[in-house]
């Protein structure tokens, strides 16, 4: 090796919490282990799921003489983007008739979430992006990359393990003019809080009273409620009122589409010829980043969504993914009930979605871990989906002795 150390000086990263623990519990031999921070959808076998109209539409793919390896345009599958938007803001969305939503396939949720985020540090300036405390670690690294300042309005007050409405609308009252608002449209992570439709036309008020603008990340419809129109409802309701915003849209959970990396940015706008130039610069922000997106699960998607029956079949597959869930929710507060577990647990059946707050302190999540090797985050998130009929009682028996021990 000749020359000096050109990168020398560079310190080595912490590992990312989420991912870091997935590595610890691959690790492990625990025969008991529990692996509580999936982000990714498991059976009652603990088994990866993959849609039965997944494979159909790949079967269907590979057999079909048309479909070939080209690239896609910057902005990604006509027909995929179009279908994806459609059943996010509803088929009879006034303002996909009235030709105002700019929309792009984009990388899956992150992806949707980095060329609108990069859009608006380019083309808006706004002084900051307001975040939900706590919200998805990623949330914050993504507009800090592309220098957009971060500030946080709370969100969840431990002692209702609800949600901060008050807190939140004062730090919304009080946001610099021209801020963004990053909502997560349901199944909020990490808390599996969400805000009633109430509260949610309360914060609708204030965000269009003061002119902000909202950016929602919509990476778990269909998962929370089983019911894709109830879950795109917040969305929706914005936008009726007259609402502009960003929405990422992802199907890495509702389709089991992870490693695919498939989902779309849409930005919801005043008029079609803003629209039109809108698209026209989200393009360039896209070229210059990838050039375009990877053409397998907008395919897959595509085809599902075009094809009544396969349609069908998913959408009753993803209500009984997300039912799992909410069973899982019950069996473990039952657990929880019959073991005489200390204080009020009724958060872990109204929380919704793939995780649960369970206000476990750092010191609880470590005993939980080490002694128990039920691998969650520190921060007290446990992935609903890595519980199953066979572990619930103990991992009804793990929190019950963290909390008492820690
Ligand atoms: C709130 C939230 N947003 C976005 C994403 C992005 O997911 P993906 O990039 O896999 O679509 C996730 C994934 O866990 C998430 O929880």
């Amino acid at each position: 090796m000749s020359g000096s150390n050109k990168f020398g000086h560079i310190q080595l990263a912490p590992p990312d919490p989420i991912l870091g623990t997935a590595v610890a519990y691959n690790k492990d031999p625990h025969p008991n282990k529990v692996n509580l921070g999936v982000g990714a959808y498991r059976t009652n076998e603990g088994k990866p799921l993959i849609f039965q109209a997944v494979r159909e539409a790949e079967r269907a793919l590979i057999e079909d003489p048309a479909v070939n390896h080209e690239y896609l345009g910057i902005d990604g599958h006509e027909g995929f983007v179009r279908l994806a938007r459609e059943l996010l803001l509803g088929a009879d969305s006034p303002a996909i008739a009235e030709h105002r939503v700019a929309s792009s396939q984009g990388i899956s949720g992150t992806g949707s979430l980095r060329i609108g985020a990069e859009f608006l540090s380019v083309y808006l300036h706004p002084p900051c992006v307001l975040i939900s405390e706590p919200t998805w670690g990623n949330h914050i690294t993504i507009f800090e990359k592309v220098n957009v300042p971060v500030k946080k309005y709370p969100y969840w007050k431990l002692e209702t393990r609800g949600i901060d409405l008050d807190g939140m609308l004062a730090a919304l009252n009080e946001a610099p003019a021209g801020s963004v608002v990053l909502l997560h449209s349901c199944a909020h992570n990490p808390t599996g809080v969400d805000p009633t439709h109430e509260q949610w036309e309360r914060i609708f008020e204030v965000i269009l009273a003061r002119d902000l603008l909202a950016f929602f990340d919509s990476a778990y419809q269909g998962f929370a409620t089983g019911d894709l129109e109830a879950d795109a409802w917040a969305i929706r309701s914005f936008i009726s009122r007259g609402g502009q915003c960003l929405v990422s849209q992802s199907f890495a959970k509702n389709a089991g589409l992870y490693g695919e990396r498939i989902g779309a940015l849409h930005i919801v706008c005043t008029d079609s010829d803003t629209t039109e130039r809108v698209l026209s610069q989200l393009k360039i922000v896209v070229r210059a980043m990838y050039s375009n997106p990877p053409l397998h699960g907008a395919l897959i998607m595509a085809k599902i969504l075009g094809d009544p029956a396969l349609r069908e079949n998913w959408q009753n597959e993803l209500r009984g993914v997300a039912h799992r869930i909410i069973d899982m929710r019950r069996a473990l507060y039952e657990g929880l009930i019959k073991l005489g577990i200390a204080g009020d647990w009724t958060h872990i059946t109204s929380q919704i979605g793939m995780f649960s707050y369970t206000g476990l302190t750092p010191a609880q999540c470590e005993v939980m871990i080490n002694k128990w090797h039920c691998y969650m985050l520190k921060n007290g998130r446990i992935s609903m989906t890595g519980i199953n009929t066979h572990n619930v009682e103990y991992v009804a028996a793990a929190i019950k002795d963290s909390l008492e021990s820690a």
